[in-house]
């Protein structure tokens, strides 16, 4: 069974998802670390967020690998071509530049193709902004998260604060807004609602809350 989890940064996704894949037992997929992945790779190679062929390149080279420990769905490192980039991928010089380096088609099958790769067969909980709609089409659930502007900034702040950059409210909003531009407004898959999605508000609620509501669309699909 594959559940598909979308909706723009900071909505929660990956606490959610995390939480969800270890609950159920299923894998976990983290998206939108393969797209910072590629984004990272491009930075530490100095090659312009602005040469489309030679970022598709890259993105074909890239041999991004998750390592897991023990039975934990959740993995503990993420590598480009051996390189582990499971720190370096959550920088707010990656957070720039990883919606120019996703809006590239050719960057996109790349990706998409490794992810149906990694999935097939699998009882796993993918999350990022086109699963539902174009990578896993016919996932038995799919969820779209969302939570108010203002929550997820103050989310994104914590979370910056926690990795030990400094940020204000504003800089997080103007970046939150900035990428939700990006991302919603690009040619090639951009973030929208799944048809068929069940759309989950965030705001003021709990991840237990959250998980719990999820496992219950799980269930009624398998009981
Ligand atoms: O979920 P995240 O913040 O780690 O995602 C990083 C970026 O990757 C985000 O700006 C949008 C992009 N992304 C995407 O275009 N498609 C996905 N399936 C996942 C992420």
């Amino acid at each position: 069974m594959i559940v598909a989890i979308d909706g723009p940064a900071a909505s929660g996704k990956s606490t959610v998802a995390r939480a969800l894949a270890r609950r159920l037992g299923f894998r976990y997929l983290d998206t939108g670390a393969m797209y910072r992945a590629v984004a990272e790779e491009a930075l530490e190679q100095g090659v312009s967020l602005d040469d489309a062929a030679a970022l598709a390149e890259l993105a074909h080279a890239a041999m991004i690998a998750f390592e897991y420990a023990g039975d934990d769905p959740v993995y503990r490192r993420i590598t480009v071509r051996g390189r582990d980039v499971t720190v370096a991928i959550r920088t707010p010089e990656v957070d720039a530049a990883v919606s120019a380096v996703a809006r590239i088609p050719e960057v996109r099958s790349a990706m998409v193709a490794e992810q149906r790769r990694c999935a097939a067969g699998s009882d796993i909980v993918v999350e990022g902004r086109d699963i539902g709609t174009v990578v896993f089409p016919d996932a038995e659930v799919k969820v779209y998260l969302t939570a108010s502007a203002r929550e997820r900034a103050a989310r994104r702040l914590k979370d910056r604060a926690g990795a030990g950059y400094e940020a204000t409210l504003e800089d997080v909003v103007s970046d939150i807004a900035r990428r939700d531009e990006v991302d919603t407004t690009r040619e090639t898959s951009p973030l929208t609602v799944a048809e068929d999605a069940v759309t989950v508000d965030t705001t003021g609620r709990t991840v237990d809350e959250v998980v719990e509501a999820i496992e219950r669309l799980v269930h009624v699909r398998r009981p």
